[in-house]
């Protein structure tokens, strides 16, 4: 497709998921929009940042209990942005329902622990605040309905920022796959490749700090994610890697996941982690963590693809979302940006990417590149803001939506009955209930955000 046909199709990025008419505010282009956060720790604070470059958005509250560290560096960062204070929702874990009270609110963002997430998702809902909602998203299968349920009942959006689908070289090959570079898609791999022990174990005073701390004496995720890792063994954060090969092979929109069959190794990274800095004395010592080290998920889609995810984050290594896509005539892998193309690239050997990123850069990241220059994780949070709070002033649908979040995050609940059961193979609920055959996917045809 050349750039003129691309940038032809973007008004099918409007075509139709709810069928019924949305009953709320209409914002001009020159309209700001009021965002309301729920949580706002160190991924809200990165949210809150980037949202205060826009002269579209105003922060007019903030819903946080902590009052020690998130509430405070929150005001610093609007202060340092020459911004007003915003209303500050902080008495207790459930204060952000007042903040919902607030009529002037138009969109809110969570950025809480997981276990918040489908609960502040359907009081927002219910509001009648669109909601941008972070990943991990549900994390039992009975919550992932109840979302999407809420969205069909209150008809009021939910964008799921899933920011990797923005990442400068998955769309550049998101691009390369829609225009045939790869011939029919085959296999498709993705990760969550992360060494957070030092994330998931500190001092209780700042991350990355040294200590083997977690629970109640940890700081930030340590806090809550690690006893993810004591009671859960399963595929934990699926939806970065997930979600950039789902949109490529069209999940939700002409095809969709069908199975899955999990594994995971023994279990031992934060236990030597614990030895290692604690000392064999320390009380952590003596934690059973159930979640394997490595955790391998294989995927099947109803068009015939397979896929594999990998979640490894307790032990040392570099980081990698670990993505691979390959098809009938060659494949590209993120680890060591290699590419093998038949007939283009030299016959069984890997070659670096560095030209066909460049041919096939997306034209979001050529329209946005200097906005995005300064912006978290290499750019890529700029454009899941940037379509969150355009989708919301120009009351247009999320290109990641509720049946994306509801179908990424399902993998979590089924991967651990499956490694339970010795890797038995999981149904995948169809969470669009049949719309799936009928919706177009036209994520990669987006040329204004
Ligand atoms: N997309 C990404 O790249 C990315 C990166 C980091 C984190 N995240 C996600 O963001 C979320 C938050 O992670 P984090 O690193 O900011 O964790 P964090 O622990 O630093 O922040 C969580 C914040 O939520 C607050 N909170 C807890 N219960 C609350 C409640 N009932 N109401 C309002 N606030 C409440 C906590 O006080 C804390 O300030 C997680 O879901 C995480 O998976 C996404």
């Amino acid at each position: 497709m050349d750039r003129k046909t691309f940038l032809g199709t973007t008004a099918l990025a409007s075509v139709g998921l709810f069928s019924h008419s949305i009953s709320l505010p209409v914002f001009s282009k020159k309209n700001k929009i009021n965002i309301g956060l729920i949580g706002v720790g160190a991924r809200g604070q990165s949210h809150l940042d980037e949202l205060c470059k826009r002269d579209d958005v105003e922060i007019i509250a903030l819903a946080d209990p902590d009052s020690d560290w998130a509430i405070p560096s929150s005001l610093e960062i609007l202060k340092r942005r020459s911004r007003k204070e915003p209303q500050i929702f902080g008495k207790d874990d459930n204060d952000y329902l007042r903040m919902l009270e607030m009529k002037e609110i138009h969109a809110v963002i969570i950025s809480t622990p997981w276990e918040w997430h489908v609960k502040q998702g359907i009081a927002a809902l219910e509001a009648g605040k669109k909601v941008g909602m972070e990943v991990a998203g549900a994390i039992s299968i009975q919550e992932c309905w109840d979302i999407v349920h809420a969205v069909e009942r209150t008809g009021t959006p939910l964008m799921f920022l899933e920011n990797v689908c923005y990442r400068r070289d998955v769309m550049a090959v998101m691009n390369m796959a829609k225009r045939g570079v790869f011939g029919e898609l085959l296999h498709l791999q993705g990760g969550y490749q992360h060494d957070l022990r030092a994330v998931k174990l500190n001092d209780g005073k700042s991350p990355y700090g040294k200590g083997v701390e977690f629970g109640d004496n940890g700081f930030s995720e340590a806090k809550w994610r690690t006893p993810h890792s004591v009671n859960r063994n399963g595929e934990l954060y699926p939806t970065h890697g997930l979600g950039p090969i789902a949109m490529m092979t069209d999940i939700n929109r002409g095809n969709r996941l069908v199975s899955l069959s999990s594994v995971a190794t023994k279990s031992r990274g934060l236990h030597k982690y614990i030895v290692d800095n604690g000392g064999a004395q320390h009380k952590n010592a003596a934690v059973d963590f159930k979640l394997g080290d490595i955790v391998t998920t294989l995927l099947t889609t109803a068009n015939g693809e397979t896929m594999m995810l990998s979640h490894d984050t307790s032990s040392p290594r570099p980081y990698s979302l670990n993505f691979r896509i390959q098809g009938t005539h060659g494949l590209w892998m993120d680890d060591l940006q290699q590419i093998h193309i038949e007939g283009k690239t030299k016959p069984h050997v890997w070659e670096t990417d560095q030209t066909w990123m460049e041919t096939y850069d997306h034209p979001l990241w050529k329209k946005y590149s200097a906005e995005a220059k300064n912006a978290g994780h290499g750019g890529m949070d700029f454009f899941v803001l940037n379509a969150f709070v355009e989708c919301c002033k120009n009351n247009e649908e999320f290109p990641l939506d509720v049946y994306d979040m509801a179908t990424w995050s399902v993998i979590t609940p089924l991967s651990e009955t499956s490694v339970k059961e010795g890797g038995s193979k999981q149904d995948i609920p169809d969470f669009t209930q049949g719309k799936w055959s009928s919706r177009k996917n036209t994520f990669n045809h987006r040329a204004d955000y």
